[in-house]
């Protein structure tokens, strides 16, 4: 048994993203984003799938409150469907009423039922429009423009009745995935160096950039504008998986540690904490990686108010001894399971990516907390798919005892952060309230506390691990 705790007052609850959950793509003057436009796409998503239905929580609002209050949640974090808001998105297009009234009476009914809202305004679904019209992401100044103009709309609407807002969540995967492998909306890849199209190799560093500008130009548009007045904070979720070297003795491997973690979240961490993009990176990508104007990095420079922190998985990584391809964006290093002497770096899951290893959790958020001197963290994204559940009988599904033992690791982990490692940590979502689309996994991995039953009308059935959250952060939050 340990001793270690979370603070009096500590966070703790469910996340969600309004594309995984909403379903209703074309309700109420919603317009299509680019992942509505990405589903029709043959062979992108699993199964064919798309989140037309999802969990239809569009619908839903009071059975999903009602999931929370049941589990004793402190906090929801959800995000808002730009698409709804501003179907055609722009700053000169009209503003959606229902779009926001829906929202609205959402946030209303939360804090009725004694939930703190936290609000991310971004989870990747931009609208289609912005993209056609412009080029989206890859347009900065028209981006920026119109993502400020959007947040400011938001932060109008709800005024003080949220405290806690996230610009972007995980900018790494709208960036790397959207514009390099490809395999998240819109669909582009880096590999086409240099075709008539311009340099496709530059466009997912193009895009973090953009993502970068537009979330300084939020906070401040919010800092200037409504933080005095609405009394709350603002800040990024980034992207965050813990690496161990594959042969410890190697400094090469441990040197390729660093650089991972660099390549996938310093690029958005440094700039924000010191106003740069880390060296190894600008070493390895040139002018690929976009440079700083004195007014860009002076909008990003001290932007964040907290750190939103996602986490799921470890890995093992190994130097390259060969030249990083122009499409390589990881930091010239391999990405493995096993280490060499062949033990796994954590269990298998259903998704190819995530194996667990609860310690991996502890030593990266005291790493950031090092690198960027102490700032205030709030876990935004926390979870585990589970081998097979899929295909297990519903009985049987419900018992998920291998989550529970994930959130039990992990919470407890995050607590020796907290009372030993001395990190600030004052909140923590986990992923995710309920199944949901699993964006190009489609339907197949379930992440969810409650199991979604898809076939038999959407409806809810709490997992164990549902309540196990609540007993867990009822043993560790201080009480006094
Ligand atoms: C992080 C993303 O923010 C979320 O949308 C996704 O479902 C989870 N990872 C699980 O893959």
């Amino acid at each position: 048994m340990t001793d270690s705790y979370l603070p009096k007052g500590f966070l703790w609850g469910f996340a969600t993203a309004a594309y995984q959950i909403e379903g209703a793509p074309h309700e109420d003057g919603r317009a299509d984003s680019i992942w509505d436009t990405f589903c029709r796409i043959p062979g992108k998503i699993a199964g064919a799938e798309s989140g037309d239905v999802a969990c239809d929580s569009y619908h839903r609002t009071g059975e999903d409150i009602a999931l929370l209050k049941a589990f004793g949640a402190k906090s929801y974090r959800f995000s808002l469907s730009w698409s709804r808001i501003i179907p055609l998105g722009g700053r000169d297009d009209p503003v959606n009423e229902k779009g926001i009234q829906h929202y609205v009476k959402f946030v209303d009914d939360l804090r009725a039922a004694g939930i703190e809202p936290m609000i991310t305004l971004f989870h990747w679904d931009l609208p289609d429009n912005l993209h056609k019209r412009y080029g989206g992401m890859l347009n900065k100044d028209e981006f920026v423009k119109d993502f400020e103009n959007y947040a400011r709309v938001c932060y109008k609407a709800f005024g003080s009745k949220v405290k806690y807002w996230i610009t972007f969540n995980e900018p790494w995967c709208s960036s790397i995935l959207g514009y390099s492998t490809g395999l998240f909306a819109p669909g582009r890849t880096s590999d086409r160096a240099k075709s008539a199209e311009g340099d496709s190799s530059k466009e997912p560093w193009i895009v973090g950039h953009s993502l970068l500008v537009a979330h300084g130009a939020a906070v401040k548009a919010y800092r200037e504008d409504f933080k005095e007045k609405d009394g709350g904070q603002i800040g990024i979720t980034l992207n965050g998986d813990w690496t161990e070297p594959w042969d410890p003795n190697d400094p090469a491997d441990v040197e390729a540690c660093n650089r991972k973690i660099e390549f996938s979240i310093c690029w958005f961490g440094d700039p924000i904490y010191f106003g740069k993009y880390p060296d190894s990176m600008r070493k390895q990508l040139g002018d690929r990686l976009p440079e700083w104007t004195p007014e860009d990095i002076a909008l990003v420079k001290g932007s964040n108010d907290f750190y939103g922190m996602n986490h799921y998985c470890a890995n093992y990584i190994k130097h390259k001894e060969t030249e990083p391809t122009v499409d390589d964006f990881h930091g010239n290093l391999e990405i493995l399971m096993q280490n060499n002497k062949g033990e796994y770096i954590g269990p298998e899951t259903q998704s190819f990516w995530l194996r667990p290893n609860p310690l991996g959790f502890r030593k990266l958020i005291k790493w950031l907390s090092d690198r960027y001197s102490g700032p205030t963290f709030y876990v935004t994204e926390n979870g585990t798919s589970l081998k097979g559940e899929n295909d297990l009988p519903l009985e049987e599904l419900l018992n998920d005892e291998f989550r529970c033992e994930y959130f039990r690791g992990y919470i407890g982990a995050l607590a020796d952060a907290h009372t030993i490692d001395g990190v600030d940590v004052r909140g923590y979502s986990a992923w995710s309230l309920m199944d949901n689309f699993e964006w190009a996994e489609g339907y197949e991995t379930r992440f969810g506390v409650t199991f979604v039953d898809y076939a038999g009308d959407q409806k809810r059935h709490p997992k164990k691990s549902a309540t196990e959250i609540g007993e867990i952060f009822g043993k560790l939050v201080k009480k006094e």
